[in-house]
């Protein structure tokens, strides 16, 4: 990832809801500012590996117009932690989890909370939309699609 000026990993509990939107709009957004940054996204848990983004998440993001071909579930590896300069939690209980992994702990500083970036907002998660309706997916897309701008002039020097 050498030819990169930032690497960053979404992260958040099955990967297949919240995170890709993350990856597939960070995708769109250094695509269109013409940014080298690298993006890509996993969950902590595996449950739902090597599927595609959730039916919810994709109907949504189609309304949108976001394209989410070639995303496919993964689990966090050890390895990420190394491979990736910034891994972006999409909530606070993520957060806490991917501090508590972190080894050795001088990696700590690359853990980040995604709405940390967000200006005028006192909210820390993106509200895990699993168990809700269409209008929780559509706001995980409204957060992520207005944080993109100001976590890339964040995280991309
Ligand atoms: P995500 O949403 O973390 O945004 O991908 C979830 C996906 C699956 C589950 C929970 C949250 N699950 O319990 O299987």
């Amino acid at each position: 990832m050498s030819h990169y000026r930032a690497s960053l990993l979404f992260v958040c509990l099955g990967n297949i809801c919240r995170s890709p939107v993350a990856e597939a709009l960070c995708k769109s957004f250094v695509h269109t500012h013409n940014l080298p940054v690298h993006c890509d996204s996993a969950g902590l848990h595996g449950y739902h590996s090597g599927e595609l983004p959730d039916k919810r998440t994709l109907k949504n993001c189609q309304q949108h117009g976001l394209n989410m071909d070639g995303l496919v579930s993964r689990k966090l590896k050890r390895d990420d932690f190394y491979q990736f300069d910034y891994l972006i939690a999409m909530d606070q209980p993520v957060f806490e989890k991917l501090n508590t992994m972190v080894n050795p702990p001088e990696l700590k500083n690359k853990i980040k909370l995604f709405r940390y970036f967000e200006t005028n907002t006192s909210e820390t998660c993106v509200p895990d939309p699993y168990y809700g309706t269409d209008s929780d997916f559509e706001l995980v897309y409204q957060i992520c699609k207005r944080v993109m701008p100001e976590l890339n002039q964040a995280l991309v020097k």
